[in-house]
């Protein structure tokens, strides 16, 4: 890839593991060591890191009112890149929403919802994964210094056209024998992403999330995984707090918060340290 822009990914086969919270964080912490961020939600039409940010009733409202072309599916389909030409830097600058916190986004959209199946159409696997790295390549790359997207808890065409367009992957995992499973699970896709296309996706960060360092079983896990992925665990675990719950179902994240609890605190220091460290490992200088 011959751009300068960071790309990674949230993804692991699972649900609820902490993708939209980890892309949310990251992003801010990025934002807040002073870059420029955006995040894109392909996770699906329920538009979780919109709701993230608390700008989902404006996306909404636009979706009501058939103000919603183009989109972040628009931008798979074979016309984007007329539509592009027509409308120029309009096109790409509907998609995107500023939030409060620092950080672009281009929210999800119900035309994600049959994404998958349409791209499921595209004969050439080749560039039915690659729809996103070449939008990525066209109309993003000279605008940000980080992009990260917000994949689904699931491996189809969509899932696919994020590690591809990234080519970096933060998993994050709960402690728990299943999380273990689908991180060696995801670790062997990637090799066969590498040897059926020769394109190397790398496992940039496995990021234990909702950490409780009180229960022996959290301390075992959270061992395992540093010493299963020595090359790619996140320099800091998340401990589990309620205030990252509550601060996501009020549209915002830990980082803004104005009176932090001591585990939210720990939260926000620790997506700090692990933004920090993705900075290098996507820059890779590390
Ligand atoms: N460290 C944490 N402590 C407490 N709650 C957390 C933590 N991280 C995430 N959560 C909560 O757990 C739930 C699932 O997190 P999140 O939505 O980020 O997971 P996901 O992997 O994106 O899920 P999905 O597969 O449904 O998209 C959310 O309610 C979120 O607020
Ligand atoms: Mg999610």
């Amino acid at each position: 890839m011959s751009t300068t822009t960071k790309r990674a990914a949230t993804f692991l086969d699972k649900g609820g593991t902490g993708k939209t919270t980890s892309a949310a964080h990251l992003g801010v912490a990025l934002a807040e060591a002073g870059e420029d961020v955006l995040l894109i939600d392909l996770a699906g039409k329920q538009g979780d890191l919109a709701k993230h940010f608390g700008v989902w009733e404006e996306v909404q409202e636009q979706i009501d009112e058939g103000d919603d072309w183009p989109n972040i599916s628009t931008v798979f389909a074979e016309e984007w890149d007329q539509i592009a030409t027509k409308l120029g830097d309009a096109a790409v600058e509907s998609l995107i929403i500023e939030t409060d916190e620092g950080v672009d986004l281009i929210p999800a959209h119900p035309g994600l919802d049959s994404l998958d199946a349409d791209l499921g159409n595209i004969d050439d696997a080749r560039e039915r994964y690659s729809r996103l790295e070449q939008f990525l390549n066209e109309y993003i790359d000279d605008r940000y210094d980080t992009v990260i997207i917000d994949l689904p808890g699931l491996t189809n065409n969509v899932s696919y056209n994020g590690l591809w367009a990234t080519k970096h992957v933060i998993a994050p995992v709960e402690m728990g024998p299943f999380e273990s499973e689908q991180a060696a699970a995801l670790r062997s896709d990637l090799k066969k992403i590498h040897d059926r296309f020769d394109v190397a996706v790398e496992l940039a960060m496995v990021l234990p999330n909702k950490v409780d360092r009180r229960t022996n079983l959290a301390n075992e896990y959270l061992e395992a995984f540093g010493e299963d992925y020595a090359d790619a665990i996140a320099p800091a675990h998340v401990p589990v707090s309620q205030d990252i719950r509550n601060a996501a179902d009020d549209g915002q994240t830990v980082f803004a918060l104005e009176e932090p609890s001591t585990t939210a605190e720990r939260a926000r220091e620790a997506f700090l340290e692990n933004a920090t460290a993705l900075q290098r490992r996507l820059d890779g200088s590390a």
